[in-house]
């Protein structure tokens, strides 16, 4: 039963809620999802999700609108990255009809978790696919248990919107270029840890460069790169006429996980008039930048106040405040999340309570 719980407290952590949704596969047959109130699972010795890593994960949000409707963010993406993840890791995909079940069933037995509009907190779901065949050889099993757990989570910036400081990490790598990268395996993060801790360690949150090179920008942590470029200086000047053009920039790579936020704030800022490129971005071009930002479903848009590289022992600095394009960038992805704006893309999904 839920408990009183403080939502303008609520942070990125795990707090309790009543049901958590499973469903299982057998011999290729999908199951139907249903609700239980264990939180714990059974697993065999054997499983290859234990003794091999073979697990994935999402994560999505639901909101509480302005209007007192309850939206989920593009959930059918979710749905589709944890199919990709598994078949990278030889799982049996959850069919995305199954996915998007088990979220709304989890929505609906959860919903007194979901927390109240002004607060800004919202209900996160954490899709699990884990393996349960048995095996001791170095073989992938093919059953396996959807696990999706939800929990309400605290609004990223309680109060307003600042500044993360950053460091560029080129001795550990989070995931190899022709590997895990581009899917959402628990293995990527547990094998960030290091370098995540150190860079807290020191102060920061941990920039991720790419493992063959070190040269260019990979990830933030558990979250997307964009820096915003303005593009004035090299536009031809007309007398008289005042222009201004704004590039957004983010990193091409093998082994960046593909970011739903990320793709959906590119739609915005292609919609806002700014130049949308995707390519390799070397560290030093953060020089170049005049706003930089994390992005990703726990974080929305993280502005980055500086990145410290110390190997070059050289700071980029971007200032304390967020900047004006990534702040309008932010405020127009949240408008749609919580119904303030027209969804003219179709990316939420109202679900009748
Ligand atoms: N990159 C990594 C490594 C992540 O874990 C996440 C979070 O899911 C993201 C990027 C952002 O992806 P999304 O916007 O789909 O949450
Ligand atoms: C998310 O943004 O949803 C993530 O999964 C990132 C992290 C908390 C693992």
């Amino acid at each position: 039963m839920k408990q009183n719980i403080d939502w303008n407290k609520l942070s990125f952590h795990y707090t309790e809620t009543d049901y958590v949704v499973r469903a299982s596969c057998k011999d290729g047959v999908w199951q139907q999802p249903y609700a239980t109130t264990d939180k714990t699972i059974t697993l065999h010795v054997a499983a290859t999700g234990l003794q091999y890593g073979q697990q994935v994960f999402e994560g999505l949000k639901a909101f509480r609108g302005a209007d007192g409707r309850v939206r989920l963010f593009r959930m059918r993406e979710n749905a589709r990255r944890m199919a990709h993840s598994a078949e990278g890791l030889l799982m049996t995909p959850p069919p995305e009809d199954l996915f998007c079940e088990a979220i709304r069933l989890a929505l609906r037995k959860n919903i007194d978790y979901l927390p109240p509009y002004e607060t800004g907190a919202t209900l996160y779901f954490r899709p699990i696919l884990v393996a349960t065949s048995h095996e001791i050889s170095v073989a992938p099993g093919k059953d396996c248990e959807l696990i999706v757990v939800a929990t309400p989570i605290g609004a990223y910036f309680p109060g307003k919107f600042h500044c993360t400081p950053f460091i560029v990490e080129r001795h550990i790598d989070r995931a190899a270029p022709q590997g895990t990268g581009t899917w959402k395996v628990g293995g990527n993060y547990g094998s960030s840890f290091r370098a995540t801790e150190a860079a807290h360690a020191q102060g920061y949150d941990c920039m991720f460069t790419d493992a063959k090179t070190h040269r260019y920008i990979d990830e933030c942590s558990a979250a997307n790169f964009i820096g915003i470029r303005d593009l004035s200086p090299t536009l031809p000047s007309r007398e008289g006429e005042s222009r201004s053009q704004y590039e957004y920039l983010t990193p091409r790579s093998t082994a960046i996980l593909p970011s739903i936020t990320n793709d959906s704030l590119m739609t915005l800022a292609r919609e806002m008039g700014m130049k949308v490129t995707r390519r390799h971005i070397r560290v030093e071009e953060l020089a170049d930048m005049q706003e930089a930002a994390a992005c990703g479903t726990a974080c929305v848009i993280s502005p980055i106040g500086r990145v410290y590289d110390p190997d070059k022992d050289r700071m980029y600095q971007f200032g304390d405040k967020p900047g004006p394009i990534l702040t309008k960038l932010y405020h127009a992805l949240k408008d749609i999340q919580y119904g303030r704006a027209e969804d003219t893309h179709g990316w939420c999904e109202v679900v009748e309570i």
